[in-house]
């Protein structure tokens, strides 16, 4: 079965976009390899947009264009493989993908057959250019057949944006995993809008087919293809991470990974987080609490306080894992520390009950001890405390 666990990897698209080559698919492959990312789990390898000449052959097939490919796709997966990891491609399911190359559209089972034949394990399927008259879930339908058809085990990324409520219907069709959102950006305010945005669709996500929050931005600090506004602090990009991890999302990595500072390299495989994230019971988390930070309001205008509450700051988002484990956020989207709250009864835990929620913070490795009623931490602005819990019993 593939995706019985949401899929890890890397994508070209966040940092290199159309400059993609031979030569430097090569470079990240050896650098998943080298560098640990494939022990730590990271096992597709995915060349996305640009990757084609703008015409098609004159028998209507895909051809990759020779002055970036210059030894073709086939000899590149071979390498890919070579190294232990996966080899995955792009395509739409519009008349041209959205950098203007062609596209799939009407040519399904002609393309998935010459993935195949070049030993692609992983398709993203994007929607740019569709038209007006196409019915979108049927066209990810003949993808997935066609996929299907060519008796190799391809993963369908399913990515047409949240656009047609695919959590409603991209499992049915035979995708592995469905982008549920428009394109991530390199700062703060487009990771957190991604993660609200999805707080009502995690039940949707799971073995099999898994909801795709995009990929990460994490260590890119600016460079790269999806930069825009400012750039994300360590602690900001560690909560873009810890996030998806507690999401169970896949894990697509889009940094260059011969420049990532060693605390990136370090956040990315962090075994507590990866553990989160790939826990084997696929479970999706759930909202305990949203609420409001309240900031100081240095210079009131008249009719104002000397402090204002910023809505929809403060989550609480717990989660059930294998093995007796939980994990427990408390995200501060503000930006200054606030206290974020949690009633151990709201995740089912009343006073009564004889049990303790014993947690370990996972960013510090500490134990903080058993908790009982209420617990409700002081969370630095932009930034989250994420706990790996476990009931204890009360002594008397
Ligand atoms: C977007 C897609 C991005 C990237 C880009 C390539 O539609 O959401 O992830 O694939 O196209 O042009």
């Amino acid at each position: 079965m593939l995706a019985k666990r949401p899929p890890l990897g890397w994508n070209s698209w966040n940092t290199f976009g159309e400059h993609i080559s031979d030569a430097l698919i090569r470079e990240m492959a050896d650098r998943m390899v080298s560098d640990g990312y494939l022990e730590a789990g990271y096992e597709y390898l995915v060349i996305d947009d640009c990757w084609s000449l703008k015409e098609r052959d004159r028998n209507g097939l895909l051809v990759p264009d020779p002055a970036k490919f210059p030894y073709g796709m086939k000899a590149l997966a071979d390498y890919v493989h070579s190294r232990g990891l996966k080899f995955g491609m792009y395509s739409c399911a519009g008349v041209q993908t959205c950098a203007g190359y062609p596209s799939s559209y009407d040519h399904e089972f002609t393309d998935a057959a010459t993935f195949a034949s070049w030993g692609v394990d992983f398709l993203k399927y994007d929607y740019c250019n569709f038209p007006d008259s196409g019915d979108c879930r049927a066209r990810y339908e003949t993808m997935s057949l066609a996929l299907k058809a060519t008796g190799r085990e391809i993963l369908f990324s399913g990515c047409n944006w949240g656009q047609k409520e695919p959590w409603k219907w991209m499992a049915s069709v035979g995708a592995h995993m469905y982008r549920s959102t428009g394109d991530i950006m390199d700062n703060y305010r487009s990771f957190t809008e991604i993660f609200k945005s999805q707080l009502d669709n995690f039940c949707m996500s799971g073995a099999g087919c898994f909801n795709d929050m995009d990929m990460l931005t994490v260590g890119m600090c600016g460079s790269g293809n999806v930069g825009l506004g400012k750039v994300c602090t360590y602690e900001e990009y560690r909560m873009q991470f810890a996030l998806w991890c507690l999401c169970g999302v896949p894990l697509m990595m889009g940094a260059d990974l011969r420049k990532l500072a060693p605390e990136y390299q370090k956040l990315l495989k962090d075994k507590d987080l990866l553990r989160i994230d790939q826990d084997e019971e696929c479970r999706p988390p759930y909202l305990i609490r949203r609420g409001g930070v309240t900031i100081s309001n240095p210079e009131p205008k008249e009719g104002e306080f000397p402090w204002k509450t910023l809505p929809d700051t403060a989550y609480t988002v717990f989660r059930h894992l294998s093995g007796g484990e939980y994990a427990l956020a408390f995200i501060n989207l503000a930006p200054a520390e606030a206290s974020v709250h949690c009633e151990l009864a709201d995740l089912g835990l009343p006073a009564h009950s004889g049990y303790l929620l014993e947690m370990k913070d996972v960013f510090t490795g500490e134990n903080i001890g058993a908790k009982k009623d209420c617990f409700n931490p002081t969370v630095p602005g932009h930034d989250m405390k994420l706990y790996l819990c476990r009931l204890v019993k009360e002594s008397d």
